[in-house]
């Protein structure tokens, strides 16, 4: 293990000079005197694919991250040379391969410098393993700023910061705390207002130093595999993140109902508390969508299997459920108990499903059953067979999703917690050890998993979620952020995780909300529900043996706010769910930390706390105990106080007073936030108004409102509704132009238009140029509009 410098090291070695390249179709290939080559790949103008080889032929190329059915292409590509370099040109970049050493350097087309090689590529033998030690620096320049890697628990910007990947069962991290669950090894640089990204698509163990080591280097290396890395330049980070989505690949749109709030706890058992726990959340009108079975529900641990003690009729009770509005989750971890008498251990043996160690044996790991054995997800058989088996949870039962944990892989009882490293794995026919497989075997499960609830729940849309992710896992899982705990500074770790997972690709995710260890006070919980509400998977989850932590487990005060807040939440569905549909179509993050917002303000360069929900709620938590209000920071711009509808310009630092039951919440002015009434699961109520709450502002904003049958495929056949509101506010006259586009035709047939902030008294109003009645009394009370949905052009004309 490296855990030392990477530089200076007497073993390095470096690639020498160039001596001829080869172009074919859109690489190429630069061979040095000795027998290191880099394949050069042009993906598209703004994405360059690195690939080194120091054995003098490339091995097969194979990544689980990589999307395939994405699409390349580029507009431009010249090759040139000049005395000292060979320079690739696309319509967007230029990269200068240096012909003494191989060094990369990348500009603008004006020649501005995005991303230049320090010492470059270089390596160390590995004399145990085979391979290589592979090893990469650049130079950084002050003020350089770092965001993304995927579930780190520290600052957004991790300028300064030493980062490892390599998937960890870690019960009740810290901040700061290496390495996680998850794997992410994609970076976004800033430097000079011009965004880049890097994706380092090696799945052994890999580090990046940003700048910590060395002030003016950032570096990243992994203990095997390749130097295999994607470029990808900006200048927008909006750019790099959607590329970096759009290869490593977007998911199906999840059930509408998955957006709502889920209750779970370790364990809810037997079937009566189930039930109770699920009335509950009735009886106090606080909504909720899904409720979770952890371990308990099986027997002795066994994957696919029920506690007939404590769950004598599954089908009965999911069914039972499901009339009340709930949807049943149950939890399956990749650990087999040993046990002859087990059908799903037999299957597995006899067919040869399991990892082995690398003499023979089958990897025996203790886990929550006792001994266990664990299939090879890697391998396609296996996976195949992996799916079939959600048959009769999915088909029979009814359950509408799965969760799956401890699929780092966690093994109890040995010190690195995992797997040990001389395991084989199949690799989708590229056999390796532990040391490759280990940070994707997690990812190949949920995969697996994906695609049997999927089969079995077809023509509906299936729901899983995954512990351990690498990239790319987002095709197939929402996530949850780990076992967390329930302190105020966990509650600053949930709100940086989320964000960084939403630019990592990765954004249907969510915290435990509460925190998993530990009981957190009614306050805290309050704090954390108010943040929780606003990210993409909103789950309570707790180890349950600290007490109960369900809203009514807390105070009538702390109750009432969560009410206020779940409902909150459903009534921003639409919105919620917009956002999602411009996730899964354009790669867009769904949270955006301020510097995405605007990284042309250095004021958002080093934010944590402060996001964007969407397109254009601004959201800061309350992350201290006793606070009634806090500072934050308004990025430029004009925003409406969601609570008081006052409106302020940002590009500030300001205070902001809030009670108890509110957190800072401001709605960018302009913009048109669709909302459902208030539902206690999704599709309870019919109705016939569509809520738009319409912030006016002087100039033009626009907003979507997209919309399905809320689960299904008829979306992908153009059976949806898209809304665009284009809003233009001037002095005494707002017009409201529409556009729809799609095939769903909605239940509703009116929009009900809550205006704030409208600067004039409404002296008429024309929809498609013909004059409506208008009662001005009523709305000077009411302050809404009532109108069919079908319109062009709304005009309000001031006095
Ligand atoms: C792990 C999971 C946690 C779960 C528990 C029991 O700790 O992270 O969410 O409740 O295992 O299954």
């Amino acid at each position: 293990m490296i855990t030392n410098t990477e530089l200076e090291f007497k073993g390095n070695q470096y690639p020498s000079k160039i001596v001829s390249i080869k172009h074919e179709g859109d690489s190429v290939y630069f061979h040095t005197d000795g027998s290191v080559i880099l394949k050069l790949t042009v993906l598209r103008d703004s994405m360059l694919r690195f690939r080194y080889t120091t054995k003098g032929y490339f091995s097969n190329d194979f990544s689980y991250a990589i999307d395939k059915s994405q699409l390349h292409g580029y507009n431009f590509l010249e090759i040139t040379e000049t005395e000292l370099y060979y320079q690739v040109k696309t319509s967007k970049v230029l990269c200068r391969i240096f012909k003494l050493d191989l060094r990369i350097s990348i500009f603008d087309l004006n020649e501005n410098v995005i991303l230049e090689d320090e010492l470059g590529f270089h390596w160390e033998e590995s004399y145990e393993y085979g391979g290589n030690i592979v090893k990469m620096s650049k130079s950084s320049k002050d003020g350089e700023c770092f965001y993304g890697l995927g579930d780190k628990a520290t600052q957004m910007n991790l300028k300064g910061k030493r980062v490892e990947n390599f998937a960890t069962d870690q019960y009740a991290f810290g901040k700061d705390q290496e390495p996680l669950y998850k794997v992410v090894p994609f970076y976004v640089g800033l430097q000079n207002k011009q965004a880049y990204g890097i994706f380092f698509d090696n799945t052994f163990r890999t580090y990046f130093d940003f700048c910590h080591e060395r002030r003016n280097v950032t570096s990243f290396w992994a203990e095997g595999g390749e130097m295999n890395y994607y470029f990808i330049y900006g200048p927008n980070m909006h750019d790099v993140v959607t590329t970096y989505t759009d290869l490593t690949g977007k998911p199906e749109l999840p059930p509408l109902w998955a957006l709502g709030y889920h209750q779970c706890k370790w364990s809810y058992y037997p079937e009566s508390n189930v039930k109770e726990v699920a009335a509950k959340f009735r009886e106090l009108q606080i909504p909720c969508d899904a409720i979770y079975l952890d371990i308990d529900y099986m027997e002795g641990f066994r994957c696919f299997t029920w506690n007939k003690e404590y769950f004598p009729d599954p089908k009965r009770m999911v069914s039972e459920l499901a009339a009340d509005g709930f949807k049943t989750i149950v939890i399956i971890d990749p650990g087999i108990k040993i046990d002859k008498e087990y059908s799903v251990y037999k299957e597995a043996l006899e067919k040869d499903f399991f990892c082995k160690r690398a003499d023979g044996p089958y990897m025996k790991g203790k886990v929550w059953p006792g001994e266990c054995n664990f299939p090879d997800y890697t391998n396609p058989v296996v996976r195949e067979w992996w799916a079939g088996l959600f048959q009769e949870l999915i088909s029979d039962i009814g359950v509408k999703g799965v969760w799956n944990d401890m699929n780092e892989p966690a093994v109890m009882e040995v010190p690195n917690k995992t797997f040990p490293m001389d395991v084989r794995h199949d690799y989708d026919g590229n056999p390796c050890s532990h040391r490759k497989a280990h940070n994707i075997y997690g990812m190949q499960m949920a995969r697996a998993t994906y695609h049997g609830v999927k089969r079995f729940s077809y023509p509906k849309r299936p729901f899983v979620i995954t512990r351990s992710a690498y990239s790319g896992t987002q095709r197939y899982t929402s996530s949850w952020t780990g076992d967390n705990v329930a302190t105020w500074e966990h509650l600053w770790i949930a709100n940086i995780q989320v964000q960084r997972m939403c630019i990592s690709g990765m954004g249907f995710t969510g915290s435990d909300i509460g925190g998993f260890a530990e009981q957190p006070s009614g306050e805290l919980y309050a704090r954390w529900i108010q943040l929780g509400v606003f990210h993409p998977f909103c789950r309570t989850h707790s180890s349950g043996d600290h007490g109960n932590q369900e809203p009514w487990a807390f105070d009538e005060e702390v109750i009432d706010i969560t009410r206020k807040f779940v409902n909150l939440r459903y009534q921003l569905l639409p919105y919620l769910y917009t956002m999602f549909w411009q996730y899964i179509e354009e790669g867009i993050p769904m949270l955006k930390p301020l510097v995405y917002f605007d990284q042309e303000d250095t004021q958002t360069h080093y934010r944590n706390d402060e996001f964007i929900f969407g397109n254009q709620i601004l959201v800061c938590p309350i992350l201290e105990p006793n606070s009634l209000g806090r500072r934050m920071y308004i990025p430029r711009g004009q925003w409406y106080n969601y609570w008081t509808n006052e409106l302020i310009s940002g590009g500030k630092e300001i205070w902001v007073d809030t009670k108890f039951d509110q957190i800072p919440i401001f709605v960018k002015a302009g913009a048109v936030i669709p909302k459902y009434p208030v539902q206690q699961y999704v599709g309870e109520l019919e109705f016939d108004e569509l809520i738009l709450d319409l912030y006016y502002k002087e100039g033009k904003e626009k907003s979507f409102v997209y919309e399905d049958a809320q689960d299904g495929y008829d979306y992908k056949k153009g059976r949806f509704s898209l809304l665009s509101f284009q809003t233009n506010g001037k002095e005494k006259d707002l017009i409201i132009q529409l556009h729809q586009e799609g095939k769903y035709s909605t239940n509703y047939s009116k929009y009900k238009i809550n205006l704030f902030g409208l600067p004039f008294k409404i002296k008429e109003i024309e929809i498609d140029n013909e004059k409506i009645s208008f009662d001005s009394k009523a709305f000077e009370k009411l302050n809404y509009l009532i109108v069919d949905k079908g319109f062009s052009e709304l005009h309000i004309i001031g006095k």
